[in-house]
């Protein structure tokens, strides 16, 4: 599936600022994506299909492991994971985080090296210990105080498993209320401000099966500057050297987690990770040089901005609509497989791909397939007039969170995701099936 690419006059211009950099556009209104016609790839693969560009991801973790060399970066599987995700961040040098056994499992039978996995969880099951430890994940991040007997416990006489305390340092950053987890008042994590997470140290450490190596946070998600990572920063550094004064002990290790955010339309703000990195590591080197302490190693979590720039969802139009004054553009994907308008208001740039306008932009709404008047993919849009069943439509910056977070709604079924590289295209998930979901209905 090559195609000759025409290099676009305006790219990273002309709407295309925020697709992934190898986008190029074609003769006819095309888009490429990773030298792959997006065009020929619905025809291939049918649509609703999620294209993935290995490169950018690639790409995005190289940007990571260079902003930060003398660091650890966890890609959050939780943003979206397959078997070729796992093999893309592992041959990039990144480390993962996995808030699940069926996050670690995957991980860890695509060849993952368990000691480079952090698990995390406000709600740990049996099972999510059960195979933490029996595949030996790296460290485990503590997040409320009955999971440090309980963890111990399941540990074993013999064992010692490396943990890591999550601190809620108060500080509110994050696209929305729902993705906000940097203060008190939401379920994540222990407070710094009441002292529950110094309490919870003391208990760890009085714990021989447990080894805490150092302090996790995560203030949110979505997270367009830097200033809210200085401050945490400088919070967890004060509450180290609080541990170094009561306990003697001086944690090697801070996890400042993931957040970073990303522009889902031209000209949205993004987090600049070499800005992040540079900033953090001058703060850090002043927070500990006045605390008298010696730099402990920085983690950071980023799962959206590796993956998600890296994604196109591409849609068939099903039906136009002109009702009132609203031209709604039905396609046949939607809230199944895109949760995050109907759940956090996101916002996106979706373009008609696939063929050349010959009209004007106009004022559309684009819903999805599902039965509710909540399936709002993109609301008053700007789409070509003369937009008809048949056309196609991109979303891009559908990496991250949308099939991870898909659903089974209507019984539509999960679509498909396809790599493409250099000129390439496969298949990495297929299509769920009537048939998949059939199967797991198995009462009479
Ligand atoms: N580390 C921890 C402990 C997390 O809970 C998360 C995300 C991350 C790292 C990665 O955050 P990122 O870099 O991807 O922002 N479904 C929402 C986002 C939820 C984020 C949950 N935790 C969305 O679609 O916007």
């Amino acid at each position: 599936m090559t195609t000759a690419v025409i290099p676009a006059p305006d790219s990273g211009t002309g709407g295309l600022s925020v697709w992934p950099a190898s986008t190029a556009r074609l003769a006819h209104g095309g888009l490429a994506v990773g030298g792959v016609d997006l065009a020929e790839a619905a025809e291939r693969f049918g649509t609703p299909v999620y294209v993935l560009d290995e490169g950018e991801v690639r790409k995005r973790c190289r940007a990571y492991r260079e902003a930060f060399p003398e660091g650890d970066v966890l890609y959050a599987a939780k943003a979206f994971l397959s078997r070729a995700m796992v093999r893309w961040v592992r041959e990039e040098g990144l480390g993962l985080d996995v808030c699940s056994a069926g996050e670690l499992e995957l991980a860890v039978t695509a060849g993952f090296p368990p000691d480079r996995i952090v698990l995390h969880g406000n709600a740990k099951s049996p099972r999510d210990l059960g195979s933490a430890l029996r595949l030996g994940v790296g460290r485990i991040v503590i997040d409320s105080p009955s999971e440090i007997a309980r963890i111990a416990a399941a540990v074993g006489p013999e064992g010692r498993q490396k943990v890591l305390v999550r601190v809620v340092p108060g500080i509110s950053a994050g696209g929305h209320s729902k993705i906000r987890t940097g203060t008190d008042g939401q379920q994540f994590g222990l407070s710094l401000a009441d002292g529950s997470a110094l309490h919870a140290v003391a208990r760890v450490l009085a714990q021989p099966r447990l080894e805490l190596t150092g302090l996790h946070c995560h203030i949110g998600s979505q997270i367009a500057e830097v200033k809210p990572y200085l401050t945490a920063l400088r919070r967890m550094v004060g509450l180290m050297a609080r541990i170094r004064d009561a306990h003697g002990r001086v944690l090697p290790e801070l996890d400042l987690g993931g957040g970073h955010g990303v522009a889902y339309r031209p000209g949205e703000p993004a987090l600049d990770v070499a800005t992040l990195a540079r900033r953090l590591r001058s703060t850090l080197t002043e927070s500990c040089a006045a605390a008298r302490m010696p730099l402990p190693r920085l983690a950071v979590e980023p799962g959206r901005a590796v993956v998600g720039p890296a994604g196109v969802a591409v849609y068939r139009v099903l039906s136009v609509k002109h009702t009132g004054d609203t031209v709604f553009v039905a396609v046949d994907g939607g809230m199944g497989d895109n949760p995050r308008p109907a759940l956090y208001g996101a916002r996106y740039a979706p373009r008609l791909i696939g063929r050349a306008p010959a009209a004007g932009p106009r004022a559309a709404t684009v819903v999805g397939r599902h039965c509710e008047a909540g399936d709002v993919l993109a609301a008053g849009v700007d789409l070509p007039g003369d937009v008809r069943p048949g056309d196609l439509i991109a979303l891009p910056v559908a990496g991250a969170y949308q099939l991870s977070m898909a659903s089974g709604y209507n019984m539509v079924g999960r679509p498909p995701v396809v790599a493409v590289h250099e000129g390439v295209a496969r298949l990495l998930v297929r299509r769920e099936t009537p048939e998949d979901l059939r199967r797991r209905d198995i009462g009479a």
